[in-house]
């Protein structure tokens, strides 16, 4: 056992409280000789050429330096503004003076974070640090300086958001943190009952809405940002307003698109619908014509051939083939030839002139082959509709005469108007084609003249 304990008890104790006192670190309670002990080494760190007589304690004349009255004197103010101070911060330094009231710094070139200490510095209330290089973030412990009524952090290089931690400060009037590095939105329930002035200007890359919980600030506190609403202008819509109204855009451009060929699709079917049925009127038309022709001709038949190749065979096609009412054809009188020719073959058939008369030409044309030798009349200043015509045509084909040569076919178009009869021998066929005696005939060719008030001319 210890001898110690042979001691009388009042004496244990009192031994007991010494060896405490000289164990327990110097500054457990906090009192100027701490506060010196900083502000020195403050000194050391950033402002060496510092004239502080250290003979004397720091509440008697050291610059800057302000106390709280005796007996339990404390530093409460430190102002260097302007004092040429460079370097970091330390913390032990600062972050002890734990009686600080103000702490003004500013424009000096003091470097580095904010230390992160601050707040120990649990009664200050005015932190002016405007005009220095720190940068980083806001030391979180800052946002438990509860007290603080002012607070000018401005034209440093700090960076990181605006933290909604700021609203732990209840006391706050005075916020500046213009000419920062700040980035991000403002939080949007930022709430200082006692805010008075705040600057966030020259933070190029704080952005968002200014909140509406920061009522009444002026423009001017909001410069060189990218923030909007409030005071400045209104904000574009917010993102998902953006995304809706992207969406209803892409919307809309599909409908339009859909609309658009929904319309081409109708007006297709019309096109397709006009066009068929045009066809089909065409078609029916072409039946009534040959319906007509046959009507109006029995017991003649009609046979048309195409010009072309294709279109000799058509020539047998029976009279109510669409080919009638097209534009050149070759229309025979009658059963067609037993070796079909058509209007080309007839005007490369070698040909002489047999005559030349009042109403037109006559030719003798020989069909490739030597058969059949045609008599071609080429009719000239005939001037009927095609359906006048033809009535006459079949009306004078209708007719026999010895003197008549048969008319096998006629061809009629705007500009030509051709008359085809069996060739039957060179006298008779000029006498009778364009001889004067033909001519005067009541089989004349005036046939063709059109009607003068209803009698032939
Ligand atoms: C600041 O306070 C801490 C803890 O009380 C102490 O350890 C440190 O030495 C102090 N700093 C100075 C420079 O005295
Ligand atoms: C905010 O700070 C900028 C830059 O220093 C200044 O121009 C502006 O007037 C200030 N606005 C307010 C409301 O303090």
């Amino acid at each position: 056992m210890a001898p110690g304990l042979r001691f009388p008890p009042a004496f244990a104790l009192l031994h007991l409280a010494v060896t405490l006192l000289a164990v327990l670190p110097r500054h457990v309670v906090p009192d100027l000789a701490g506060d010196r002990d900083a502000l020195l080494a403050l000194r050391a760190a950033v402002g060496n050429h510092l004239k502080w007589d250290q003979s004397v304690s720091p509440c008697q004349g050291w610059q800057g330096v302000s106390c709280s009255p005796s007996p339990n004197q404390r530093v409460v103010e430190l102002r260097l503004v302007a004092k040429s101070l460079s370097g970091q911060i330390p913390v032990g330094t600062v972050g002890n003076l734990t009686a600080l009231q103000t702490l003004s710094l500013r424009f000096n070139a003091i470097s580095g974070p904010i230390p992160a200490d601050i707040g120990g510095c649990t009664q200050l209330r005015w932190l002016y640090l405007k005009g220095n290089r720190f940068e980083g973030d806001i030391p979180e412990s800052f946002f438990s300086l509860a007290l603080l009524k002012k607070t000018d952090l401005s034209e440093n290089r700090l960076t990181g958001g605006v933290s909604s931690e700021f609203n732990k400060l209840r006391n706050l009037a005075t916020l500046n943190l213009e000419g920062n590095n700040l980035n991000g939105a403002l939080p949007s329930g930022l709430d200082l009952p006692k805010l008075t002035q705040f600057n966030v200007s020259y933070n190029g890359q704080i952005d968002g809405p200014v909140p509406a919980s920061l009522p009444g600030l002026p423009a001017s506190a909001f410069l060189g940002t990218a923030l909007c609403g409030g005071p400045l202008a209104a904000c574009p819509n917010s993102d998902s307003e953006a995304h809706k109204s992207r969406k209803l855009t892409l919307g809309v451009i599909v409908g339009i698109i859909i609309a658009a060929l929904v319309v081409l699709i109708i007006i297709l079917s019309i096109c397709v619908l006009i066009f068929s049925r045009r066809r089909r009127a065409a078609a029916g038309r072409s039946t009534e014509a040959a319906a007509d022709v046959h009507e109006g001709t029995e017991p003649i038949t009609v046979t048309v051939a195409m010009t072309g190749r294709d279109a000799v065979k058509r020539s047998h096609s029976p009279p109510g083939s669409p080919l009638i009412g097209d534009g050149k054809k070759l229309v025979f009188l009658g059963s067609a030839p037993e070796r079909p020719y058509d209007l080309e073959t007839m005007l490369r058939a070698s040909a002489e002139v047999l005559g030349k008369g009042v109403h037109g030409t006559t030719y003798r044309a020989t069909l490739d082959g030597g058969e059949p030798v045609l008599a071609i009349k080429r009719l000239r200043d005939v001037h009927l509709p095609e359906r006048e015509f033809r009535d006459r045509v079949v009306a004078l084909g209708a007719l026999r005469h010895d003197n008549l040569p048969g008319l096998r076919a006629y061809f009629y178009s705007k500009e030509e108007k051709l008359l085809v009869f069996d060739f039957v021998g060179a006298g008779s066929l000029s006498s009778l084609l364009h001889g004067s005696s033909f001519d005067h005939t009541h089989l004349s060719f005036a046939f063709f003249r059109p009607r003068v008030h209803g009698r032939h001319v």
